[in-house]
């Protein structure tokens, strides 16, 4: 047998053992391979959608809930980011990741020289971001008859997966990776469940800032959950470098965060 044919052979069992699985494990979350998911236009938003296998049990049982997956600066250019969109709908969810950047994703990290992070951010602040996600969130339930939605954001889109639980967003329920730029009206304004998935290492969410953050949500009256992952940096439940078993885990970890607190609240 082909390595070629032998790594899809092996990708189909794996597949397929799944789809009759009630519990979720980290052997659903592919850190590497070909993403499995289709791209679409709609409203001149790019839309990468990631759909479970027909037969999947945990499917079946939550057919009108879905997973709005909001990407860091990368966008869903990056394979991580769709390939973990793709390990979500094998945990059963219709999962769409919208291209939050209009065709402009950064190239790099932000943090290495030539890369003007403020000008970037700038171009992509809540004002231009809200209506791509609105636009998203009303492809889901027209489109495709969703009732539910949960967010899932990193790094850059952590934030805004707070700002679509508030009041009349259209969001059921959040889950945000080492959110940057997560402001505390944005976290007092919240009206639906939130998580959140934090780095021991993170310039963005120290651990100053996030016993602030975990004050202002014990201050409110939503269910909300804030997670800790050793050896772990800035990025890592998308970028983890999984050949170092911690970061490996913790990746894992976050994503298992994730489909749990959608599970039990959409
Ligand atoms: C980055 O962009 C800002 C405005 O968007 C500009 O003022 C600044 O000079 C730029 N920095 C560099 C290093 O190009
Ligand atoms: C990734 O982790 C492995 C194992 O700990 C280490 O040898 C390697 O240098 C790491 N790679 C990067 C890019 O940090």
């Amino acid at each position: 047998m082909h390595a070629l044919s032998l790594a899809t052979a092996l990708f189909a069992t794996a597949t397929l053992a799944h789809t009759d699985c009630k519990s979720v494990d980290a052997s659903i979350v592919r850190h590497t391979g070909y993403p499995v998911g289709v791209e679409e236009t709609h409203s001149n938003i790019r839309l990468y959608i990631a759909k479970p296998d027909a037969s999947s049990v945990r499917a079946k049982e939550k057919p009108t809930s879905a997973i709005l997956y909001l990407t860091d600066v990368f966008g869903i250019e990056l394979a991580e980011n769709r390939l973990l969109a793709d390990s979500f709908a094998r945990a059963g969810y219709l999962t769409v990741a919208p291209d939050l950047f209009n065709n402009e994703h950064a190239t790099g990290d932000i943090n290495v020289p030539g890369f003007n992070t403020s000008a970037f951010l700038a171009r992509h602040g809540p004002e231009v971001t809200d209506p791509i996600i609105a636009s998203a969130i009303n492809h889901l339930r027209t489109v495709y008859g969703i009732k539910k939605i949960g967010l899932t954001g990193y790094c850059f889109g952590g934030r805004y997966s707070f700002r679509f639980v508030g009041e009349g967003k259209g969001g059921d329920a959040a889950f945000a990776a080492h959110p940057s730029l997560l402001g505390n009206d944005e976290i007092q304004a919240i009206k639906g469940p939130a998580a959140i998935a934090a780095a021991e290492t993170d310039g963005m969410l120290t651990p100053a800032r996030k016993s602030e953050v975990e004050a202002l949500l014990g201050k409110g009256t939503v269910p909300w959950s804030v997670s800790l992952y050793s050896g772990t940096n800035h990025g890592f439940a998308v970028r983890a470098n999984i050949s170092d078993p911690e970061q490996k885990w913790g990746k894992e970890e976050a994503f298992l965060q994730a489909v749990r607190w959608f599970d039990r609240f959409l």
